[in-house]
């Protein structure tokens, strides 16, 4: 799967993009710099909610949170939100998400009967009208792609939407969350779940391809021990050998931390780290670790849990608590970690684009300027 070329007219603070993402450059990691406010956290929102929410019913609120007060102009019919072109992994699919002007009574009628005309899927219906509260649906969002029938056009949305990922801070503003959770951010009320993490974490249960930089989710680290020691013994079954997933796993986890071995507990509880310092063992915990670590460490588990393999995968300030060696380090890393994928990397890191080639790295304009 590869993201081709992402063309965006007009949506919020983005205006005339059309960024091209080249299927033969090596390795496929593209950096997306701009000024702050230019764009970048908007645009890998947009692409990841349009192709993983837009065929799970129950994933659809999201797409109409971002798409509120998304409005088609007086006199216009249509307005175009975002075409993406992208490399199936056999041909190139077209996908044109375009607004239209509907009924109340429309977005009633069970959309998954309505196909308006041979070669568009009616998306979701929501409210261009900007409010906290739930106004009626007034628009709909349809996609444009050719195909032979809708159940093919289905089955490869259902594809795309299994191999696209996002990841950012969790302190990122997510314009797919309710309007009003957005809000709680900036008031002072924080009452049990209803404040904007409890509303994030539940939004995470929801959006498989979601994952927030948090802190190293042990739990991951555990199930990727669990998950190599499974492969090794299905291929001691089927070739009479066991594996060395287990192992790679050990000593790519020992390389990153460097000074440190990583040590499971028998029964799978838990995990601590061996530290060799001056003669002495110090044996330390994952709050242990330090920032950076943490990151790096939740990166590579979050990719290997997850099975990320040829997908597109979106982050968002990647370089946020690395040093500037680690920074340019990540590009390899993702290249070791996930060899499959194309990465798309929102940035501000000078350090990161230097490990590419300027054609590697897309901006959205306005460019850097000097003043
Ligand atoms: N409806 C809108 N119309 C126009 N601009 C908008 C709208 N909503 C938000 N913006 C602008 O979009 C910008 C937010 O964009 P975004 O967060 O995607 O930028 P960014 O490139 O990720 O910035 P940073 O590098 O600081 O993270 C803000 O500057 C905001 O003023
Ligand atoms: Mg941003």
């Amino acid at each position: 799967m590869h993201l081709l070329r992402v063309q965006v007219p007009d949506f919020r603070g983005l205006k005339n993009i059309d960024i091209t993402f080249e299927k033969d450059f090596v390795p496929s990691i593209f950096p997306l710099g701009s000024q702050n406010g230019g764009g970048k956290s908007t645009l890998l929102q947009l692409i990841f909610v349009l192709l993983h929410c837009s065929v799970d019913e129950k994933k659809k609120p999201f797409l109409e949170n971002l798409l509120q007060g998304f409005k088609i102009s007086e006199g216009e019919d249509k307005r175009v939100l975002a075409i993406i072109d992208i490399w199936d992994g056999e041909k190139i699919v077209n996908l044109n998400f375009c607004s239209e002007k509907c009924s109340p009574f429309e977005a009633m009628v069970d959309f998954d009967e309505q196909i308006n005309s041979e070669d568009s899927l009616n998306i979701c219906y929501y409210s261009s009208i900007q409010t906290n509260q739930n106004q009626e649906p007034n628009t709909k969002l349809q996609c444009h792609l050719t195909y032979q029938s809708k159940e093919q056009a289905k089955l490869l949305l259902h594809k795309i939407s299994r191999k696209i990922f996002l990841a950012a801070p969790s302190t990122q503003i997510f314009l797919f969350l309710p309007p009003t959770s957005r809000k709680l951010l900036f008031s002072n009320s924080s009452n049990g779940d209803k404040n904007y993490y409890g509303i994030l974490e539940s939004a995470r249960s929801q959006l498989q391809g979601l994952f927030t930089y948090d802190f190293l989710a042990v739990k991951l680290l555990i199930k990727s021990f669990k998950d190599a020691r499974d492969r090794d013994f299905r291929e001691a079954i089927k070739t009479g050998s066991y594996g060395n997933n287990y192992q790679t796993l050990i000593n790519d986890l020992n390389l990153m931390l460097s000074n440190k071995r990583i040590n499971v507990n028998e029964d799978f509880s838990g995990v601590n780290f061996k530290l060799y310092n001056n003669g002495e063992t110090i044996e330390l915990y994952p709050e242990d670790l330090s920032h950076g670590e943490l990151k790096r460490l939740s990166i590579y588990i979050w990719l290997k849990s997850r099975n990320i393999e040829d997908a597109i995968v979106l982050m968002d300030e990647i370089e946020i608590a690395f040093h500037p060696d680690w920074q340019y380090q990540i590009i390899s890393d993702l290249k070791e970690w996930g060899p499959s994928n194309q990465y798309i990397l929102a940035t501000h890191s000078y350090a990161l684009c230097e490990a590419l080639t300027p054609a590697h790295v897309k901006e959205i304009e306005p460019k850097l300027i000097k003043k």
